[in-house]
């Protein structure tokens, strides 16, 4: 196998340009993310994530009438069908919750009204049903793995505040409810990263949405994406005290395959601009907390990485795993967390690509023989 670095060959895409995109743009060098024009920062402050919702599938910030509406909409998709409850409930306790998640998106698929419906109203239609039921499906799979019994929507409450009453049967306070309202709108989209692609390749071939969101949620598990903020919590732990950080960093940064999670990023070469948000949430939660022990052995790292002659800048990963944690939810979710709110921008990019489609059929660099002469079975 040629190693990286055969001329011409754009290992893992870096800075391949595949196609337009209206909905997000990222400026790597300066650390600038925006979704449709607008600033991350000023919608991580000002927006809900139902506001978000609706940038990301319409194009613009919704009015008060259009907030209502999208509102209504997921709403009215929540309440999982029995036949996703019951792959939720048949799934082994010792089953990985993305792949549950995984799972029962795929069994959404069977359960759809209409599956063939590609006309804008059902495109819309099918984004929302996901959007609605992903919350569910985490929290439901969170509380049967645990012997509770699954707890329905409380429909007085917003999404983010409805997903922590469904993970732990009460109505979360205004603090709670708002931390995870950012974290939804902060994981919300980010261009064309490795889940969305996935789906963007999914839905090229004018497949559907559920196997492009599927397809995408797989993607996410991986570690060198959605997965690591699960990994920061651990690594966190494992540290345990603010005295092991420096030998536990120094003895593991000898190794050139280490990878520590949370930090570094494909595109940004700078801070992560969703992590100095997550930052300070970290912080806060912590304070409310009583211990900002974890807020402050993440901010050590964040130093130590970034003296180092190669700087490394946390991602959104980083900071999201101590905020979660002081939040008192447990790390095999964060993924879930994660794809909760990504679910809106994978459909995002889904429509956007179906609407001016090109099958995406990437070249490879062949670096095998040809014309080999056969060699029949009594002669290998
Ligand atoms: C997400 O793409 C997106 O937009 C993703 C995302 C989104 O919102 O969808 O932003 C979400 O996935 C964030 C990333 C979460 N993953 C992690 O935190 C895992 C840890 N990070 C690394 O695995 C890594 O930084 C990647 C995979 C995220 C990006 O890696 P690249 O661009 O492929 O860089 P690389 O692995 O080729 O490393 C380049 C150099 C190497 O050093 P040299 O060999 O050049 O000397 O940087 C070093 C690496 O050793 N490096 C790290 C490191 N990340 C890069 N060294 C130690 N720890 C790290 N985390």
């Amino acid at each position: 196998m040629a190693e990286a670095g055969t001329p011409g060959v754009a290992y893992g895409l870096r800075g391949v340009v595949v196609d337009d995109t209206r909905i997000c743009k990222i400026f790597g060098e300066e650390g600038r993310l925006y979704y449709y024009g607008y600033n991350i920062l000023e919608l991580a402050e000002r927006c809900s994530y139902e506001e978000v919702v609706h940038l990301l599938l319409k194009g613009r910030l919704p009015n008060k009438s259009e907030l209502a509406q999208v509102i209504k909409d997921i709403k009215g998709a929540r309440g999982l069908p029995y036949g996703v409850r019951d792959v939720i409930k048949s799934a082994p306790k010792t089953s990985i919750p993305m792949d549950v998640l995984r799972t029962a998106a795929s069994a959404l698929a069977l359960t759809d009204p209409d599956p063939k419906d590609d006309t804008d109203e059902g495109r819309y239609r099918k984004a929302i049903r996901l959007i609605a039921q992903f919350p569910e499906i985490v929290a439901m799979d969170y509380r049967v793995r645990r012997g509770e019994e699954p707890v329905a929507p409380h429909d007085d409450l917003g999404h983010a505040a409805n997903f922590l009453y469904m993970l732990h049967g009460t109505e979360p306070g205004k603090d709670a409810a708002r931390t995870m309202d950012v974290a939804l709108v902060l994981h919300a989209e980010h261009s064309f990263n490795a889940s969305t692609f996935t789906a963007r390749v999914i839905a090229a071939t004018l497949s559907d949405m559920y196997s492009a969101v599927a397809g995408a949620v797989g993607a996410l598990k991986g570690p060198l994406h959605g997965g690591a903020n699960e990994g920061v919590i651990k690594t966190l732990l494992e540290i345990g005290e603010p005295a092991n950080i420096k030998p536990w960093l120094e003895k593991k940064m000898q190794d050139k395959s280490f990878r520590l999670m949370g930090f570094g990023h494909a595109v940004y070469k700078t801070l992560d601009p969703r992590a100095i948000v997550l930052k300070k949430y970290s912080k806060k939660t912590g304070e409310e907390r009583g211990t900002t022990k974890w807020y402050e052995m993440s901010e050590q790292i964040e130093q130590m990485m970034k003296g180092r002659e190669k700087p490394l800048y946390p991602n959104v990963d980083f900071y999201s795993a101590s905020t979660y944690y002081m939040m008192g939810l447990p790390p095999e979710i964060y993924t879930p967390i994660f794809a909760v709110s990504r679910v809106v921008g994978w459909a995002a990019h889904v429509i956007e690509q179906i609407t001016h489609n090109k099958l995406i059929r990437p070249a490879a660099n062949y670096i095998g023989e040809v014309d080999k002469p056969f060699v029949a079975m009594e002669a290998r």
